[in-house]
């Protein structure tokens, strides 16, 4: 049932490469070699369906980048495509993809810049930066005049990849953000020198939805959402919709929801396959395509303090983000 209403939108959607195998079909070829027709059922739609159970596009090879970067950028390049993610949801992913996202858009040669955005200061400690030696982090951007922003931007080591840390002093910045004048709005503010020299910059929410995630949301025009492929993890997302959408009314217009990401994924437990098969109900086509499967990899390459795409450069999971980078780069033109 679940899975015709998804043929069924994937007929009406243009950009597929592979014709969804309509039941009618299926029933036919059936009929002519029943067992050859069933060794085509247990093969056929697991190969051409991905596992969202939808035929998977051809994503187009990402172009080369869009023109001069660093200082020779300003003035002569568009604006930087700001991405949050987000989840109020604890461990679903978010730093994970921040780093392996962000690691596959800089090997595409896109210039792109990680906000870390949460006082755990995960994605920091991921790319194996101590943040008790940083001295200049986002929280200064934020609430210090007059910080340059060369003054807080890590080189993480990675061609095209830069950092903006965190540590714990951010912990006290939301208490702090109530007081200030336009509260909401501080982050967009203190961005605005980096998203003319820089093609995406991906802000790592914490696990909240209070001040720091709003204006994360303020600063950005799109928004991602990982989501463990679990039972619990749909409760919350009506929530962070919820969120968005106010965002959307009352402080950025341009916020769009760029998709949902499923992550943690075990293709051989029904559980994980009908949470994504629901997500894909609900969500329809803002699911990606790309889902992110479980592997301990990520954590020994959290542990190295190295993204999964430099770690094990040709894993399965760094195959994942890249794809995930084409999925990205194709619903975010001007990234
Ligand atoms: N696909 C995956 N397979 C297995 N483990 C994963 C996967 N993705 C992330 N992890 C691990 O799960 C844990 C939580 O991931 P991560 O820190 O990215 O989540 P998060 O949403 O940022 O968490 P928080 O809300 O606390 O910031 C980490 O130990 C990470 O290494
Ligand atoms: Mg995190």
């Amino acid at each position: 049932m679940c899975r015709q209403t998804e043929k069924g939108r994937a007929v009406s959607e243009p950009t597929f490469a592979v014709p969804p195998k309509t039941p009618a079909n299926l029933r036919v070829a059936t009929k002519q070699a029943p067992r050859a027709a069933a060794a085509e059922q247990a093969a056929d739609p697991v190969s051409e369906l991905g596992p969202t159970g939808r035929p998977f596009p051809a994503l187009p090879e990402p172009g080369p980048r869009r023109g001069p970067v660093g200082e020779a950028a300003v003035g002569q390049r568009s604006p930087a495509t700001v991405i949050a993610l987000c989840n109020q949801k604890g461990g679903v992913g978010k730093t994970t993809t921040v780093i392996n996202l962000g690691a596959s858009l800089a090997e595409f040669g896109r210039k792109v810049l990680l906000v870390d955005f949460d006082p755990q200061a995960s994605l920091t400690v991921g790319l194996g930066i101590n943040p008790n030696e940083v001295d200049s982090t986002i929280y200064h951007l934020m609430m210090e005049r007059d910080v340059p922003l060369d003054d807080v931007v890590i080189d993480t080591g990675i061609e095209n990849l830069d950092l903006i840390p965190s540590n714990i002093d951010f912990a006290g910045a939301e208490m702090q953000l109530i007081n200030e004048v336009a509260r909401e709005q501080v982050l967009a503010r203190a961005l605005e020198p980096a998203v003319s020299r820089y093609d995406v910059i991906l802000i790592d929410c914490q696990p909240s939805l209070g001040l720091l995630t709003v204006n994360a949301l303020a600063a950005a025009d799109g928004v991602i959402v990982p989501l463990e492929c679990e039972y619990f993890a749909l409760r919350g997302v009506a929530l962070l919709k919820g969120t968005i959408d106010k965002v959307q009314d009352r402080l950025n217009p341009k916020l769009q929801i760029v998709g949902l990401l499923g992550t943690m994924y075990d293709g051989r437990t029904v559980h994980s396959r009908e949470v994504l098969q629901t997500l894909v109900s609900g969500w329809g086509d803002a699911v990606f395509h790309t889902v992110i499967r479980r592997t301990v990899k990520f954590s020994e390459a959290t542990v190295a303090g190295e993204p999964l795409i430099a770690y094990a450069t040709s894993s399965a999971g760094a195959d994942a983000y890249r794809q995930l980078a084409k999925e990205v780069l194709a619903r975010c033109p001007g990234a």
